[in-house]
C-alpha cells in the first residue's frame, strides 16, 4: 500500500489513549521488550500526540513534547519501509515549526539513526543506553 494512502493527524491523549497504547504496547513493549514502567512516563499527558491511519487501521504514532522531543515513534513492523514513518515524522516536524518549537530533537535508537538523518537530523553527543537499546541525540533546527 502506498504512502500516499496514509492519514497522519493529531491524536487527543484523553480519548484517543486506547489506539495509541496499542501501537507502543505492540512496538516497543512486546517486540523491543522495553520495560512496561519506562513505556509510559508522565510526559504524554503534556506532549502533542500524532497517529497514522491506513485503511481505518492506525499503524503508528509519535509524540512531541512541550521542550520539542520527538519521541515513541512507531510503525507497525508489517507497515515499516513504506513511507509511513517518512510522512508521520514530517507531519510532526510541520507541527513543530506551527508552535514555534524551532528546536527539536530526539533519541534514535543506533539503528534508526540513518531514517533520521534522511530527515535533517544531525547526531551530537556519545552512544547511550535507554531501556538497555543504543541511542545517540539528534537534532535538528527547523526555524
Ligand atoms: C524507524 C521507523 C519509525 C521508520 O519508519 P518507516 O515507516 O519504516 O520508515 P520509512 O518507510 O518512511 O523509511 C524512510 C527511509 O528510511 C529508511 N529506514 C527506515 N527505517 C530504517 C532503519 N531502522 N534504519 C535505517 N534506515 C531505515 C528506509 O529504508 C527509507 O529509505 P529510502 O527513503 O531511501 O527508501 C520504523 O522502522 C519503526 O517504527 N521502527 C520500530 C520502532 C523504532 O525503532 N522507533 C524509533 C525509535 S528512535
Amino acid at each position: 500500500m502506498s504512502k500516499h494512502n496514509t492519514e497522519i493527524r493529531i491524536a487527543d491523549w484523553k480519548t484517543e489513549k486506547d489506539s495509541l497504547k496499542q501501537i507502543r504496547q505492540t512496538v516497543f513493549i512486546e517486540e523491543q521488550k522495553v520495560p512496561v514502567e519506562l513505556e509510559w512516563d508522565e510526559f504524554d499527558d503534556s506532549s502533542t500526540h500524532f497517529i497514522a491511519t491506513l485503511e481505518g487501521q492506525h499503524i503508528a504514532c509519535a509524540r512531541l513534547k512541550p521542550d520539542g522531543q520527538i519521541g515513541r515513534m512507531a510503525v507497525l513492523a508489517e507497515h515499516r519501509n513504506q513511507g509511513a514513518g517518512s510522512k508521520l515524522l514530517q507531519f510532526i516536524l510541520r507541527t513543530a515549526g506551527r508552535q514555534k518549537t524551532c528546536n527539536v530533537y530526539l533519541h534514535a535508537q543506533v539503528s534508526a539513526v540513518l531514517f533520521y538523518e534522511k530527515h535533517g537530523f544531525t547526531t551530537t553527543g556519545d552512544i547511550f543506553y535507554e531501556a538497555n537499546i543504543p541511542h545517540r541525540e539528534m537534532l535538528r533546527k527547523i526555524c
